[in-house]
């Protein structure tokens, strides 16, 4: 445990609910590992008062804070100033008071993409992706593979509008082909015949007893499947990939890394992952291990 003095440095996590959030024992294993004073505080902040709650942080002098649901999108009108990633994207995980500013970055595209490389999977530049879901992480892992040179993207999403909208946006910004398909359609299940990479950004797979979003039946075992949601070490969607001989990424890598590449904006220190990652996976799955 961190020793509390006037000289201890504050960043944390901003949501609601925020108690769920396992960012602080991340974080603050590698603050303790690396003998820093600083402290990772979680603060719940309600819709209404997200305004105050960041004029609170400046006067404070707290350093920074992640954003989580519902606060993402909601923040970046409040910003000063707001990185590329996050223009693109249309939210902010991550805050940075400075000067009695706010600046607004998203670590999530970014995260992605490290955690993939971490695995030695390369993205499949001038290749296709199909990605389900279009929720906040959606727009992130869209934004991250059209900066990354993909030939085609293709969303699949339960509220089609929400595709279509995520489609419209951000179509003009890349190169990169988006096309929406329905989740139940034939083209769906032709698409992910031939696609080189499958992400699952839904939030289907938190629970155990959740049914697969999709027929897996066209998924050939040349397709890497991405699962980002890191409730369990092994999603039922994993477990299918594997079966099928795919390689597999779970969730939990881009959690740590987009959280490691957040704490070296604030603190300017690279932190351990490994660290993070043994921290995280003790706190999500304590019986695994
Ligand atoms: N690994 C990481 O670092 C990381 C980072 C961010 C998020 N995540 C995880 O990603 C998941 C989504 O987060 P988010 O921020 O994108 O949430 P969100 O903005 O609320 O979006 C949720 C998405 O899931 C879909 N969905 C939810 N329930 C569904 C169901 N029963 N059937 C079909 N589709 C359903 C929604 O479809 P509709 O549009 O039809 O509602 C929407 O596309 C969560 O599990 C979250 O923990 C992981």
């Amino acid at each position: 445990m961190t020793k509390i003095s006037g000289h201890t440095k504050i960043v944390g996590i901003i949501g609601d609910p925020v108690q769920h959030s396992r960012s602080p024992q991340m974080h603050n294993a590698a603050i303790a590992e690396r003998k820093l004073d600083y402290i990772y505080v979680p603060f719940h902040v309600r819709s209404g008062e997200l305004r105050e709650a960041i004029e609170g942080f400046k006067a404070l002098n707290v350093l920074g804070v992640n954003v989580t649901i519902p606060h993402k999108r909601a923040v970046m009108s409040i910003l000063d100033d707001a990185s590329r990633e996050a223009t693109l994207i249309g939210a902010a995980n991550t805050l940075i008071f400075c000067d009695g500013k706010v600046y607004g970055d998203n670590t999530d595209a970014q995260g992605f993409l490290q955690a993939m490389a971490e695995e030695g999977i390369d993205v499949p530049v001038g290749g296709s992706a199909v990605v389900l879901g279009a929720g906040g992480a959606a727009r992130a892992v869209v934004v991250a593979l059209a900066l990354s040179g993909l030939n085609l993207i293709t969303i699949a999403n339960r509220t089609e509008w929400k595709a279509n909208q995520l489609e419209k946006e951000l179509a003009p910004t890349s190169e990169t082909a988006i096309s929406v398909v329905d989740l139940a359609s034939s083209q769906l299940n032709a698409a992910i015949h031939s696609a080189d990479l499958l992400v699952n950004t839904t939030s289907v797979g938190m629970k155990d007893t959740d049914q697969l979003l999709i027929d897996l039946d066209s998924l050939s075992p040349d397709t890497t499947v991405y699962e980002i949601v890191y409730t369990s070490p092994e999603t039922p969607l994993l477990r299918i990939a594997r079966e099928k001989g795919c390689q597999t990424i779970g969730g939990i890598g881009m959690l740590v890394h987009q959280g490691a590449i957040a704490f070296e904006k604030w603190i300017g220190i690279v932190p351990n992952v490994e660290t993070m990652r043994i921290a995280l996976e003790q706190a999500l799955y304590p019986k695994e291990l």
